[in-house]
């Protein structure tokens, strides 16, 4: 392959944008092909057109793989591997070199909308999740793309907000799991976020581009944008972001080659990007590879993924008994979330085939429409006259497509009211009720102990239907546990009064009290915590033993099945030196035993896990003192606990323990900052960053929102789909003018955007 060194200038910066939505542009007078990429993460979207970014015109069939929430709730490093490979063999087959994935940002709140897509509220089951997924991507030829780097932890204004994050809490919580992933999987690629980070958008963010994530942790591949996240390229490069994607047809390109004639952007980095560009294309170059059918392992990680919450012994069921199957989701399951990750499946098993290709007669009721779920007595009706019938019920329920999706937050944690409805009264009816939960993050149980069973299947997959009834019957067990608190009000989330914030600016006054570790340290108990699940066997734990780097026990399956088990070590850090959460995840196994068999399982427990960010010395220092090593079947059910002492630690931190996590008042978060908390961007004057929402408070701007909305490619089919309407009015409402240029396929130029800009500003400016 030719070097960026032998290009001139025009064809390195040429490098630097994709050439449409999917690949990097190719120079064929030089022999470069382009390289294909596609969104993941859970499944490949691949368009062999033009296509779009948000997963609502067609893609090629791909097996559709559980979400990350489900994959995370394995805590399987094997089996996110297993994943990684299966979709590199698919990319492989359709000629894409990189999967746009996987998605590790926290779930810092239960409410953003894509929580789906990402694995956990806990940096180091993410990092070591998405560093397998890696794995078994990379290690069959095809790239990866860690994503969204960083700090993007929610939907609303996702292009245009500030995350407004202290260094400590960057680095222990948002930062970490990409720093695990990178350091050990070595991803080709990583994706920078739409939002900003601390003042600087990341796609233009140095410290976190170049300093952090290639000089602290090595990171050797290609950085490319979140779509059309690109706000000034110069800056951009400068940066270290390498590739703009999708391919904005030049509309950069001019100011990237005046800033380096003009000697503000220095040549070399250019260059340096444009060779990045260049290596990825060569490591991409692989052979076209035979396709394979992983409906299996899709259906098998559905169900090792499925969470039991409560079981008072109706599961697994015994055969032979009369079922009534209630809820619309077992004929047009949930298993999915809308957005750029909407696979085109290979097939789809409901649960109602799953249980008739079984043989089992089942009573249907479908309890709610599946879309909107309206509330519909009549339905309920129906439902209870069947539950009361049959031996036992099934109610398969939870949030509708319009409910979570990408592009928007949701609003409030609870089912719809058709669906608790539906739950209570089926419970009533028939206490032998199962509930089955399909949904991409918390929700609310009010009826949480009617039913006999209750299983979080999440959102599972095409095979999830066929997984259900597995689990149900027993033939596969429910092997997760939480990768997430599930609160029991919205009131216990730290970061409630913060999020989403405002539009351009969003405060992370929580700190690092996101999910358990809040819950841990305010003493709020959870509706079900992290970690928890139960299982169709039984466990003991045994001879716990324990130092400094590892803690080893006897694990037993005490049970009559096989099962598996899952150890928590959780870090108490008693040390009195610095402010830390009660709880925090340091290491974890999984493990599957045979009845009665029994196994010496060591959890080795990283040193990294004793440490916090020293932000005055900007490191990473452990403390001195004692720590307990809490091994534990959740957050919230410590089994044993082994004390350590370091002795070789320091004694003091900018926040000693006892100060509160939550930094509350403005002088607080002043001091954690170290700066005095930033003022929101203002609204006007309006510029290329104003959204269109916000230029629509202008009758100019009004006009040409909705002729950018008439523009969009909104068929009758997304018109007919509520949650693709939902993510497309948001999308376009809070699209700035930036990116409605990127995506315009270079029909919207600078000159017209700027001629707009002093319309809105000036004459058109006008109220009304
Ligand atoms: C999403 C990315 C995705 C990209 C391409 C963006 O809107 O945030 O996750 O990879 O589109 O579809």
């Amino acid at each position: 392959m030719i070097a960026a060194s032998a290009l001139d200038l025009r064809r390195q910066v040429a490098l630097l944008s994709g050439s449409d939505s999917w690949n990097t542009e190719p120079l064929p007078e030089d022999g470069v092909p382009s390289c294909a990429l596609s969104d993941g993460p859970h499944g490949l979207r691949f368009q062999a057109d033009a296509g779009d970014h948000l997963g609502v015109s067609g893609s090629e069939a791909s097996t559709c793989f559980p979400t990350a929430v489900t994959v995370a709730s394995a805590w399987d490093e094997e089996l996110a591997e297993r994943i990684g490979r299966a979709l590199a063999v698919e990319a492989r087959a359709l000629g894409v070199d990189v999967v746009l994935g996987p998605g590790l940002n926290i779930k810092r709140h239960p409410l953003c909308g894509r929580n789906f897509e990402y694995f956990s509220e806990d940096p180091l089951l993410s990092g070591r999740l998405a560093a397998a997924m890696v794995h078994g991507l990379q290690r069959h030829g095809v790239g990866a793309c860690l994503k969204h780097f960083a700090v993007n932890n929610q939907e609303s204004h996702r292009f245009v907000v500030d995350a407004v994050v202290d260094e400590r809490t960057l680095r222990e919580l948002y930062l970490a799991g990409f720093e695990h992933a990178v350091k050990e999987s070595r991803p080709w690629t990583v994706m920078a976020a739409y939002n900003s980070v601390n003042g600087h958008p990341a796609t233009q963010n140095r410290r976190l581009l170049t300093e952090i994530l290639r000089g602290e942790w090595g990171f050797d591949g290609l950085v490319m944008s979140d779509w059309a996240a690109t706000n000034d390229r110069v800056a951009a490069v400068a940066a270290g972001l390498d590739l703009e994607m999708p391919g904005s047809n030049g509309l950069f390109d001019r100011d990237v080659l005046k800033a380096v004639e003009s000697g503000r952007l220095p040549a070399g980095l250019v260059q340096a990007s444009a060779q990045r560009v260049l290596d990825l294309v060569e490591r991409s170059g692989r052979e076209k590879g035979p396709s394979a059918d992983h409906d299996a392992l899709a259906r098998s990680a559905a169900a090792e993924g499925t969470v039991l919450l409560t079981n008072d012994g109706l599961l697994p069921l015994a055969p032979g008994r009369t079922v009534a199957l209630i809820g619309a989701f077992a004929e047009r399951p949930r298993y999915q979330g809308s957005g750029s990750s909407l696979v085109n499946p290979t097939r789809i098993t409901t649960a109602l085939d799953e249980f008739r290709r079984r043989g089992i007669a089942v009573t249907y009721a479908p309890g709610y429409d599946p879309a909107d779920s309206h509330h519909d007595p009549a339905l309920i009706a129906e439902a209870v006259a069947a539950a009361s019938a049959a031996d036992v019920a099934v109610v398969m329920a939870g949030l509708p497509p319009v409910y979570e999706s990408e592009g928007f937050d949701r609003t409030d944690l609870g089912l719809p009211g058709q669906h608790d409805e539906l739950i209570a009264a089926v419970c009533a009816a028939n206490p032998r009720t199962v509930v089955a939960l399909s949904n991409g993050a918390p929700v609310l149980m009010p009826w949480k102990d009617a039913p006999a069973a209750i299983l979080e299947c999440y959102l599972g997959g095409q095979a999830s239907g066929a997984a259900l009834v597995d689990v149900l019957y027993g033939d596969a067990e429910p092997g997760g546990r939480l990768a997430e608190t599930f609160p029991a009000s919205l009131d216990d989330v730290a970061a409630g009064p913060w999020f989403p914030g405002e539009p351009h600016q969003v405060e992370y006054r929580e700190g690092l009290a996101v999910g358990y570790r809040h819950h841990t340290t305010a003493g709020i108990a959870p509706l079900f915590a992290f970690g928890h699940g139960l299982s169709y066997t039984t466990f003991a734990w045994s001879d716990v033993t324990g130092d400094r780097g590892s803690v080893t026990l006897t694990v037993t399956n005490t049970g009559t099945r096989a099962g598996a088990d899952v150890v928590q070590v959780y870090l108490h850090d008693r040390t009195g030196v610095v402010a830390r959460p009660r709880r925090s995840l340091a290491g974890y196994a999984k493990v599957r035993l045979a009845a009665g068999q029994s196994t010496t399982v060591t959890v080795a427990v990283p040193e990294r896990a004793y440490a916090f960010y020293d932000v005055t010395a900007g490191d990473w220092r452990t403390p001195a003192g004692e720590f307990d090593l809490e091994i534990a079947r959740s957050s919230t059910d410590v089994v044993a606990t082994v004390t350590v002492t370091v002795s070789d630690g320091v004694t003091a931190a900018a926040e000693p323990a006892g100060t509160p996590l939550i930094a509350a008042t403005d002088e607080q978060f002043r001091r954690r900052l170290g700066r005095p908390v930033p003022q929101p961007r203002p609204v006007r004057p309006f510029t290329r960053d104003s959204t269109l929402d916000e230029v629509a408070a202008t009758r100019l701007g009004r006009l040409f929102k909705a002729a950018l909305w008439r523009a969009a490619p909104i068929d009758e089919a997304t018109r007919a789909n509520p949650a693709e309407l939902a993510m497309y009015e948001h999308s376009l409402a809070e699209l700035p003018l930036r990116a409605a240029a990127i995506f315009s396929g270079g029909k919207l130029r600078w000159g017209t955007i700027d001629l707009l800009l002093r319309l809105f500003n000036g004459f058109g400016g006008r109220r009304g």
